[in-house]
């Protein structure tokens, strides 16, 4: 027996001197100490023997199995410390993504936009999205059983409260709570009762210009509208106006840009027409400023509603309004 454990222990010592890697230790530990192993083995082979003859090699069995541990226990630090001094800065691993939050592509154009009118003195106003129909309609000289209403068709909170269809109610607030001059811009949601497709969706984005002194022209209004598409589409942009009509404006006109992507040749996306409508825009209706108490013959003005979600796609290339309000960020991720 006695035997037996020095043989172990010869063995042992050998194999604890060149093992090269944690598994071979681990190894060399479930060897001797695991369950099964070998020390375990000796121990019922002690059992085995007469009471009176196991005193001594108990002794030797159980100093075997202390020295077996610490050895063990020792050349585990020593290897860990070995290990992490060996450890090599490997620069080859990817590192750890970091997701940060992104600006939304309809934010990013309503910016751009704001910042280009900012330039030209513009101030920005904002108004709800709750509505009055007063506001929404009644005061933009919108008659009660007029068609234009109908093209307008929106959600009703409750008699005479709705979803704004357009930002031109905004006007008529910012003309309510100060005199002429009146330079302002105001970006906002609106809603409209429509068959959701493509290009059209129940949300979308406009931003409104009103501008209201004395001696304001169409002509000015044609040169601000010009230096506005110069500044977001490019310097060979052209415009061209459209008779129109909105109950709110007179003259009114829809404005169409030279398409961007063919430079007014005619394409898929401009309908082979060479041009692309992104505003309405006209004349403040005399109806309007006497809604607001200002004096139509001491005053005139303009004004423009300009679609962000037409433009935004436009120019970012973007085939499915669809796309903007899904919060997938597959498609967010892009921009
Ligand atoms: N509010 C109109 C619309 O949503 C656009 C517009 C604004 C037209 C201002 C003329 C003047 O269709």
């Amino acid at each position: 027996m006695e035997k037996k454990i020095q043989n172990f222990k010869d063995s042992f010592n050998k194999e604890i001197v060149d093992f090269s890697s944690w598994n071979t230790l681990e190894g060399i530990r479930i060897r001797y100490l695991g369950r099964k192993g070998r020390i375990a083995d000796l121990f019922k082979q002690l059992s085995a023997l007469p009471p009176e003859k196991r005193r001594a090699p108990g002794k030797s069995l159980n100093e075997l199995k202390d020295y077996i541990q610490s050895r063990i226990s020792q050349e585990s630090n020593r290897f860990a410390v070995k290990k992490e001094k060996k450890l090599p800065l490997d620069t080859s691993l990817s590192g750890i993504r970091q997701h940060t939050g992104k600006i939304h592509p309809l934010t990013k154009i309503e910016d751009e936009i704001k910042d280009i009118f900012k330039r030209m003195g513009f101030a920005v106003a904002t108004g709800p999205e709750v509505e009055t129909e007063y506001y929404n309609f009644d005061a933009l000289n919108f008659p009660k059983d007029h068609p234009a209403r109908d093209m307008q068709d929106t959600y009703y909170i409750s008699d005479g409260v709705l979803l704004r269809t357009h930002t031109s109610p905004v006007q008529i607030r910012v003309m309510e709570s100060q005199s002429p001059p009146v330079r302002v811009i105001i970006p906002g949601r609106v809603y409209r009762n429509e068959a959701i497709s493509a290009r059209s969706y129940c949300l979308f984005h406009q931003v409104e210009g009103l501008y209201v002194d004395k001696g304001v022209t169409f002509g000015n209004l044609k040169g601000t509208l010009e230096a506005f598409a110069q500044a977001l589409f490019g310097e060979g942009v052209r415009l061209r106006f459209r008779p129109s009509y909105f109950p709110f404006t007179e003259p009114s006109a829809e404005v169409d840009i030279s398409c961007i992507l063919c430079q007014g040749r005619g394409c898929r996306v401009c309908k082979r027409t060479g041009w692309l409508e992104i505003l309405g825009a006209g004349m403040v209706d005399p109806a309007v400023f006497l809604a607001v108490g200002y004096d139509p013959e001491a005053i005139s003005g303009f004004a423009f509603g300009l679609g962000v979600d037409r433009i935004a796609m436009l120019k970012l290339g973007i085939d499915d309004i669809r796309l903007f309000f899904g919060n997938d960020l597959r498609f967010l991720e892009q921009f």
